[in-house]
Order: structure tokens, then sequence, then C-alpha cells
């Protein structure tokens, strides 16, 4: 056993499933080296703010309860609505923080924006990084997967299972609008699953027309129904985002681009009524999939090998089937991963003909 640590362990952005599942793994693996784990409450305001607010985690307070089986996040998640201080402000605010609580280390599962941002508090602080992807975007850079998008996937799978039911009751093609903010990972994994008929991703422009050539194609073999499903990043036809709306942090906020496609549909073509589902949060939770708790637990005890070999601002990753890890700066620096349009998922679309966009 190395020496004894504090660490603290936060959840920031946006929740999804499989969060308490990381926390456990990261309670587990830490108790076994005999390291003390404070749980850090709404994000980092935990620890910037006054008095800070977390709580011990032990394998028998919180591993052992039911919460690691659970979605939602125990320990709570940053608020973004709420404005932030200067970067500076923040960070001294951040180190003070650190300092008082003495912590040696922390675990910070988070998106891009997270690992952006805790990277750069941790700059005017000693305290060791080590950062656990999770977003049901799935666009966290140089990982295969993070921790919530299988869920999610689940998730979207199952609405469009329930959709397909009541469109072919009512000879209707259902709109599912999903979330995945720039990136059609969530829309496109969730298609193929579903076996949709249209699936729109924002790197793939599209035309209402082959829109509607899709569903001609389907009326003409005898079918009466179909399912769409479209990202929440789509522009519309003409190129433009329906608005500019951007959240306290700056990322953009979508949403109604079903209902602009459902107008547009309607306006041209008649054999089908069309109807929208926007699914919303709903993405975020749902019973946490084995893929989502298995990456969990790897990723948990991949976190505290780290922070035990001494590593610091690295953040793990999955790649070819391993956990391995990268520097928090070169996940920074790579931005935002989206959808790779040579990809066997957006080729695999296209072959079982799903109207995916206008294809080069
Ligand atoms: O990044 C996760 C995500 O769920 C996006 O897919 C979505 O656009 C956004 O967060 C929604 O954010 P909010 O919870 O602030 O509505």
């Amino acid at each position: 056993m190395g020496a004894k640590k504090r660490i603290g362990i936060l959840t920031s952005g946006g929740d999804c499933a499989g969060l308490n599942a990381v926390i456990s793994a990261v309670v587990e693996a830490a108790s076994k080296k005999g390291w003390e784990i404070y749980g850090i409450h709404n994000g980092t305001d935990g620890i910037t703010e006054k008095p800070h607010s977390y709580e011990i985690l032990t394998v028998h307070n919180f591993s052992d309860s039911p919460w690691p089986r659970l979605s939602g996040s125990y320990l709570g998640s940053l608020n973004k609505g709420v404005k932030m201080e200067s970067l500076e402000e923040m960070s001294q605010r951040f180190a003070k923080g650190v300092r008082e609580l003495g912590l040696d280390a922390i675990v910070v599962v988070g998106g891009d924006g997270s690992m952006n941002i805790v990277s750069n508090y941790c700059k005017g602080s000693t305290v060791q990084v080590v950062g656990i992807p999770k977003t049901i975007d799935n666009d966290t850079p140089i990982t295969e997967f993070s921790v919530g998008f299988e869920t999610a996937v689940q998730q979207c799978t199952t609405a469009i299972d329930s959709l397909e039911w009541t469109a072919r009751s009512h000879n209707r093609a259902l709109i599912m609008e999903v979330m995945g903010r720039d990136a059609g990972h969530l829309a496109m994994h969730s298609a193929l699953a579903g076996a949709a008929d249209v699936c729109l991703v924002p790197e793939i422009p599209y035309t209402i027309d082959g829109i509607i050539n899709r569903l001609k194609e389907i009326k003409a073999s005898g079918r009466n129904h179909a399912i769409i499903v479209v990202s929440e990043g789509i522009k519309t036809e003409d190129g433009s985002h329906l608005s500019n709306k951007k959240n306290l942090v700056g990322e953009a906020v979508y949403g109604g681009i079903g209902q602009y496609l459902c107008n547009e549909i309607s306006s041209r073509y008649n054999e089908f009524q069309v109807r929208v589902t926007t699914l919303g949060h709903v993405q975020r939770s749902g019973t946490p999939v084995a893929f989502d708790r298995m990456l969990a637990s790897v990723y948990g005890a991949k976190a505290v090998e780290l922070l035990a070999a001494g590593e610091d601002n690295k953040m793990v990753i999955w790649k070819n089937g391993h956990v391995d890890s990268v520097d928090l700066a070169e996940v920074v620096k790579a931005g935002t991963t989206l959808l790779n349009t040579e990809s066997d998922y957006v080729k695999a679309a296209h072959q079982l003909g799903m109207y995916i966009g206008e294809m080069k």
C-alpha cells in the first residue's frame, strides 16, 4: 500500500446513467488502498462555494447501498444555469477549496466541457487530477465510449420500439428528436438499433425531398408507417440553426427541429400523417445498461491506479477494447468528436436503405 491519500470525486455537467457506478468503483478501489474519499457535492461548487459541501464515502455507506445501480448522480452535478465568475477567480477559489479540504487528488467525472474547466482550475493548484469521461452525446474526444452513452442509446431504441406500434396503428410517419448536441452518435446508434427509416445527423446535410422520397419508397413497398430519427443539432434545409441560443458556458441549446421537419414534410407530401416526439431528458436516465456499468468499473479502477502511480492531468479512455489514459491537455485540444461519416455505422445505415442525408 502506497502513501495514504485523501481524494475528492465529483460529477460535472449534464447527468447520465452510470455515474453512481463510477463513484462506487472509485470508492471500492481507493478504499482498498486505505485512502479517504470525499464525495464533492454539485460539481466543483462543493469545492468553490463556502461552506464546502461534501461527504465522506466508504464502501459501507455507498458501494454497499442500492445507489451504484441507479441513474442520476448521488453527488449532484454542476448547474450550468448559474453565471460563472472569471476563470482566474474560479481557479483561485478552487485552489483555496482544495487546500482547505486537504485533498491530494480529484477524480472528475465529466464531459469535454467539464474536463476543460476543471483542468484549467487545477492549473493554480498542486492537486492531482484524473478525468473519467461521461456523456450521452459520446462526443468526448479520443475515447471511443463515455459512460452513459449506451444507456441513452437503449432509452432511444426503446422509444423507437414504442413509436413503431402506434405508427403502425395510425399509418403515420413519426419523427423522434433525440439529444446529442452537435454530434450524431446518439441518433445514428439508436436509428440502427431501432431500424429507423430515416436518420438525420448534424454531420450530413439532407433535403426535405430526400426524406419524402424515402417515405414514397416505403409507401410503394406496401408499408404504411415510418420512423424518422432526428438529431437535435441538425440545421434547417437552408443550412441554418433554428436558434442561436447558448447556455452560460457557451454551449448551443437546441430543440424544435423535429417540429420544423414535421411542418415541412406535411406541407409537401400528405400520404402519411406526420407527428413528432421530442424525447428529452429521459435519455439521461433509465437503468444503467451492462456496458455502462462495466465501463464505470473499469474506468474507476484505472483512475485510482493512475493516481496511485502519481499520474496527473490524465483522462481514462476506452480504445480498441482496452482501457488506457491520455493527457487532459490532448483531450482539451481535440475538442468535440463528431460522428465519422466514413464509419461502419454510417456505411451500414446507408447500405440498409436508411435515408441519412445527401451522401457524397
Ligand atoms: O450534453 C448532454 C445534453 O443532454 C445534450 O445532449 C443536450 O443538448 C443538453 O445536455 C441538454 O442540456 P440541459 O440539461 O441543460 O437541457
